[in-house]
């Protein structure tokens, strides 16, 4: 193996840098050249390829967002998307990848070694922690800072004015991101795609906590009963209780990368070069119980990482 590819996929998380930065890094000491595919799947089959060197990776690990880039392609879906990736992989001679990026880019890498033989490992990087496998992805921990400091502010003024307020986080169809934030922001209900929502229950906690105090309702996005608007709008209809909606968005992937992302998105960088040279192929390279482990791509999907009920249990216990 003499020339490696690396490249960010999906939604962007904060530690990717790091995550490049620490690839580009090793693999140069394990004597290495390593190519930068810009701007994900699109960019493969595009043929946006370039060479990182210690130049281009320095002063990017505190940088949000990924340096090289990223997208999410209804092409590559394709198998004639994925044929043209291969021969641009092969034209630039590539002789292994690592993708960083979440289900969608391990789906897609697991094709394109099926297909076309191309050996490639993938690294979790989403802020939804949702890849079975792993212990934690690139980006979580620093979404859930970002979103614990937004509701610390909105909790400010939820309880200087005795409100009701229904916040939205992301996570998709899990509820990590949700779970974390609720316990550590002290929220009164924390909806998630785990568990049924009921609402009766919903407006009991709220009845409980005091019609005239602060309340805040963390929600998940992927809440089966709708995000955050259609919660507070049943609230309303059944009991002509009023409240506010703050949707976060994409502010939770934005912002520098805390400490431990930088690290784990090394980490999982330098395993995964190391995983490459040894031949390994069709895996995720992931922590669990704070050591690397290899997981065959497609188990992180078929598998589904959900919200431990201890962590439901408690987030009720404290209310
Ligand atoms: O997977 C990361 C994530 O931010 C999810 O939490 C969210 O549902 C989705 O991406 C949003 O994607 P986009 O930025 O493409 O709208």
């Amino acid at each position: 193996m003499k020339r490696i590819a690396v490249f960010t996929s999906g939604g962007d998380a904060p530690g990717m840098n790091a995550h490049v930065r620490a690839v580009e890094r090793v693999g140069e000491k394990r004597g290495l050249e390593v190519i930068g595919i810009i701007g994900g799947y699109a960019g493969m089959m595009a043929g946006h390829y370039e060479v990182l060197d210690r130049i281009r990776t320095a002063n990017i690990l505190d940088r949000g967002g990924t340096v090289l880039k990223t997208s999410r392609s209804p092409e590559f879906l394709l198998p004639e998307g994925r044929a043209k990736a291969a021969e641009q992989l092969r034209a630039h001679g590539i002789d292994g990848v690592i993708a960083c990026g979440g289900d969608g880019t391990f789906h897609g890498a697991h094709e394109l070694w099926l297909e076309h033989g191309i050996p490639i490992v993938g690294t979790p990087g989403t802020i939804d922690n949702d890849l079975w496998g792993t212990d934690t992805t690139i980006g979580y921990d620093t979404a859930i800072n970002t979103a614990a400091e937004a509701i610390d502010k909105i909790r400010d003024t939820a309880d200087s004015h005795g409100r009701l307020f229904f916040i939205e986080v992301m996570g998709r169809h899990a509820g990590f991101i949700a779970m974390d934030v609720g316990i550590a922001c002290g929220a009164e209900f924390v909806a998630v795609p785990e568990t049924l929502t009921d609402v009766e229950v919903l407006y009991q906690r709220i009845v409980a906590q005091g019609l005239d105090k602060r309340t805040i309702v963390i929600v998940g996005e992927g809440d089966e009963l709708g995000g955050a608007v259609e919660l507070s709008k049943q609230i309303e209809e059944r009991y002509g209780l009023g409240s506010k909606v703050t949707i976060l968005g994409h502010i939770q992937r934005g912002g520098s990368p805390s400490v431990r992302d930088r690290v784990l998105g090394a980490r999982l960088g330098a395993a995964a070069v190391d995983a490459l040279l040894e031949g390994a192929s069709d895996v995720m390279i992931g922590i669990a119980s704070n050591e690397i482990v290899r997981v065959p791509l497609h188990q992180t999907w078929e598998q589904r990482k959900t919200v431990p009920p201890y962590l439901v249990e408690l987030s009720t216990l404290l209310v």
